[in-house]
């Protein structure tokens, strides 16, 4: 396979972002599937895709794509993953990967049964500046890693109609912004073993504003910070008997950060020099899959994925937020 051609489902606010680093990276946009036909024709005129798709269906049975890029609102990605995966199609799916546990793991299952690549477009772990403290971490340059702290804080809407406020789209800040947090947490520490959480919920039910903590497996805690109603520092500490590290804000985007030993010594400063928004990487490495003719990602397996959602669902049960047809942390 020389080219690997991506498929386009939804044409929101993330597709376009996503797009645009496909292209920064020279990949290949090859069709875009919308609701409404106007809607790929627009994005496909303004990306140069070839071909536009005026339904998902559509899209995912052009026999020219490998790989489909699931960006609707999370509410849906289990239903279009699937629709995908049963055409033929990879897929690289928007966080939050689904609205709860069981739907992720139907989607692994899904995946697994045609031998098809399903990943989690959690674009952070796959940045520079994370696989470097990765690097660090495993060569004990911070010693025994004890703790993580971090924030997603950003001041986002109100409008109870936008999709983060809306509970039929699966909104809620978690969803939406506590995954970031939750999922750096279980990439440093391995999975929660115990969760505890308060949060407050805005006036259609979704939650705006929580405060996590984790342990993990080794005994290592976590404490997490999100909200959609106030920007805060978005920056996250991971700190060690040896060191720490500091990440600058935005943690979760390209940014720099600093290693510094208990007595105020900058062992290391690592600064990011990265082209476009980012979300590239995770694209060229579910390529580097594909073509390996793998199936899973290294970096964040999807079985890590679906723990990640079962400890979002037990957030989410802690703090009363129900879904439409779901009782509270229903999974
Ligand atoms: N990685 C990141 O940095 C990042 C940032 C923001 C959001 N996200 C994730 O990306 C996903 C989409 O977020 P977004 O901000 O792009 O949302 P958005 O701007 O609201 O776009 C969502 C798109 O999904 C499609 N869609 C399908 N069914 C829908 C329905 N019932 N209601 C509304 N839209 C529907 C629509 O595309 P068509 O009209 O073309 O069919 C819509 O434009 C979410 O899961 C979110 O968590 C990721």
């Amino acid at each position: 396979m020389t080219e690997i051609r991506w498929g386009i489902l939804a044409t929101g606010g993330i597709a376009h972002a996503f797009t645009r680093d496909l292209l920064t990276a020279g990949l290949q946009p090859a069709a875009v599937g919308s609701r409404r036909l106007e809607s790929a024709q627009a994005f496909a005129d303004e990306y140069g895709i070839p071909r536009a798709y005026g339904s998902y269906e559509q899209l995912v049975a052009d026999p020219d794509i490998d790989i489909v890029y699931v960006a609707s609102p999370h509410s849906h990605h289990h239903e279009h993953a699937i629709l995908a995966l049963e055409a033929g199609k990879h897929v690289l799916i928007e966080k939050a990967v689904t609205l709860d546990a069981a739907e992720a793991i139907a989607i692994r299952d899904a995946a697994q049964a045609r031998g098809l690549l399903a990943m989690e477009a959690m674009w952070t772990r796959y940045l520079p500046h994370m696989r470097r403290i990765h690097e660090l971490i495993d060569e004990g340059v911070i010693g025994e890693v004890r703790t993580v702290i971090a924030d997603h804080t950003q001041k986002i809407t109100s409008d109870p109609d936008h999709r983060l406020n809306a509970l039929e789209l699966g909104g809620g800040a978690l969803l939406d912004l506590g995954i970031y947090p939750v999922s750096f947490a279980v990439d440093i520490l391995g999975p929660a073993t115990e969760v505890r959480a308060r949060g407050r919920l805005g006036e259609t039910g979704a939650d705006t504003e929580n405060a996590i903590a984790l342990t993990h497996a080794s005994g290592a805690v976590s404490s997490l910070a999100v909200s959609s109603r106030s920007a805060g520092p978005n920056v996250a500490h991971v700190i060690g008997t040896e060191a720490r590290i500091d990440i600058d804000r935005v943690w979760y985007t390209p940014t720099s950060f600093r290693v510094t030993s208990p007595d105020g010594t900058v062992i290391e400063e690592y600064t990011s020099e990265v082209e476009g928004r980012g979300m590239q990487f995770q694209a060229l490495y579910a390529e580097a899959l594909i073509r390996a003719g793998r199936t899973d990602s290294d970096l964040l397996p999807f079985d890590e994925s679906i723990a990640i959602m079962r400890t979002l669902d037990d957030i989410r049960g802690q703090l009363g937020v129900a879904y439409p047809d779901r009782t509270a942390g229903e999974h």
